[in-house]
């Protein structure tokens, strides 16, 4: 049986993994301009951070060898031919976002840069013209270097100010988009502060309470646009996102069941605020217990009380284990965490789990917690791949990784999960988010350039992209001939 008759399929990028071209069209430095590559085999929470050291050296070196994500895979300049290889595939929807500092270089312009409108208006009537419904995100890793230096970034409320009105200026040039996406992985600060809110470590007196109290006014800053996006586009859909990480107990023992509640908790807290408007109780309890003093005034509690998101949008890569005892796990990494690996389920090259069932789980868990139309906006596999001299990728192991975890989903909706759609991340290589890597490969179509850059920049189909081409146009029904294996 195939999926609802609108499902919208599609991909996900964002635009400091794609554009390049960082320094042309009037762009300015973003927080994603100043990361290097990055070794894999490190832990993660290095891989992401970056210090004061390490930003002044970028911002003296004007060259784009050592910042991958400054040079991307040029989509600025091949977006045409990408969108058509998009629409070959048949897509509905495509994930993408903008960058602060393309339409406000520093953050506090009071006028957006015109040649960074006119890129996005193009890239969408571009879109358009294959009937592909734009979905955009507004910060993805990107916010302007500026107001990290300047202010810590979301950690002082004058960057709400800024955000705003970033936010209101795509409202109205953008005026016939229907989706929006306020903050990628908006739950990811408290896991690279720097990357999701600009904050410096070195320039925090209190980290833990920096973050939180960016997240209070990412969520007030959220509630203030969603409600601007309904006044000014009408019929307008804005979403939350979350960075699903399932967490499984490692065992029965129940203080592992507990380690397990915990995290589940606190990573939910996120869409709980957004979908109910309010801080959850445990979650104050959480900051009482750390002694954060989080600044939240009755107006803005008010405001992201009157001001909830239309649906939930999540990323889903991988699940873990939690426990008590954490030595009592082989630990390995994850999306942004590192969590125990599960005996039972293989790991992709990069050491992620893959759990197919676990976005069944997800699926469930979150459209029973909150009754809200879901959309998962990110799920995909990075792995090496091998262009052969003819010009073919072979990917079964990608194909796989889909076929299963989309198998899954198609239960979850048959159990009565309204889900919106389906966007893979991510549908081109492009740069890593975590290692600043290109040899991490996620696409249905491979850009000929390796981590260092060097390449023809060409784009080739792999054998996933045949494949996914077909999921689409049979709705989802070409998967049940994938096989009745039981998922891993
Ligand atoms: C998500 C991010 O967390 O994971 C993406 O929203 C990112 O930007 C994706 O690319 C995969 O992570 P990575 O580190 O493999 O690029």
């Amino acid at each position: 049986m195939p999926f609802y008759q609108d499902f919208l399929w599609g991909g996900a990028i964002s635009a400091n993994q794609v554009e390049g071209a960082w320094n042309i069209g009037g762009k300015g430095i973003s927080v994603a301009d100043v990361a290097q590559l990055r070794d894999p085999a490190k832990d993660y929470q290095q891989q992401v951070a970056v210090n004061l050291q390490q930003i002044n050296e970028a911002c003296r070196d004007l060259d784009d060898r050592n910042y991958p994500k400054r040079r991307g895979i040029d989509f600025y300049h091949h977006y045409k031919e990408d969108v058509r290889l998009l629409a070959g595939m048949g897509f509905k929807v495509f994930r993408f976002s903008i960058a602060w500092t393309r339409l406000f270089p520093t953050g506090e312009e009071k006028q957006p840069n015109a040649a960074g409108i006119k890129f996005y208006q193009q890239l969408i009537s571009e879109l358009r013209k294959y009937g592909i419904e734009p979905l955009i995100t507004l910060s993805h890793y990107e916010m302007p270097l500026n107001l990290a230096l300047k202010y810590n970034g979301w950690a002082d409320k004058r960057v709400v100010r800024y955000f705003y009105h970033f936010a209101k200026t795509c409202f109205q040039q953008f005026n016939n988009v229907k989706y929006w996406i306020t903050f990628n992985e908006i739950d990811s600060i408290t896991r690279h502060p720097f990357t999701s809110a600009g904050i410096i470590a070195e320039n925090s007196n209190n980290l833990l309470q920096d973050e939180y109290q960016a997240l209070h006014y990412q969520f007030l800053a959220s509630a203030e646009v969603t409600r601007l996006c309904h006044q000014l586009i009408t019929g307008s859909q804005v979403g939350c996102m979350l960075t699903k990480l399932t967490t499984y107990s490692a065992t029965v023992k129940p203080t592992d069941v507990l380690a397990a509640f915990n995290r589940n908790t606190l990573n939910y807290f996120c869409s709980d605020v957004q979908v109910n408007g309010e801080y959850p109780p445990l979650i104050l309890q959480y900051f009482k217990e750390h002694q954060l003093k989080i600044k939240m005034s009755s107006t803005e509690l008010k405001v992201i009380r009157e001001n909830t998101v239309d649906f939930v949008s999540f990323s889903y890569y991988m699940s873990m284990l939690a426990a008590t005892d954490t030595n009592s796990l082989q630990m390995t990494n994850g999306n942004t965490v590192i969590g125990g690996k599960n005996p039972y389920l293989p790991t992709t090259d990069w050491g992620w789990t893959i759990d197919p069932v676990g976005l069944r789980i997800s699926l469930l868990e979150l459209f029973d917690r909150y009754h809200k139309p879901l959309f998962i906006v990110e799920n995909g596999m990075g792995a090496y791949d091998k262009l052969n001299d003819d010009g073919t990728v072979h990917d079964q192991y990608r194909i796989n990784y889909f076929c299963r975890h989309l198998q899954e989903v198609k239960k979850a909706v048959d159990a009565g999960v309204k889900l919106i759609g389906f966007t893979s991340w991510a549908p081109l290589d492009l740069i890593s988010a975590s290692t600043s890597q290109m040899s991490k490969r996620y696409g249905f179509i491979y850009v000929d350039l390796d981590d260092q850059g060097r390449g023809s920049g060409k784009r080739y189909k792999k054998d996933s992209y045949y494949w996914y081409r077909d999921v689409i146009k049979s709705n989802g029904a070409t998967l049940s001939k994938f096989g009745k294996k039981e998922p891993i």
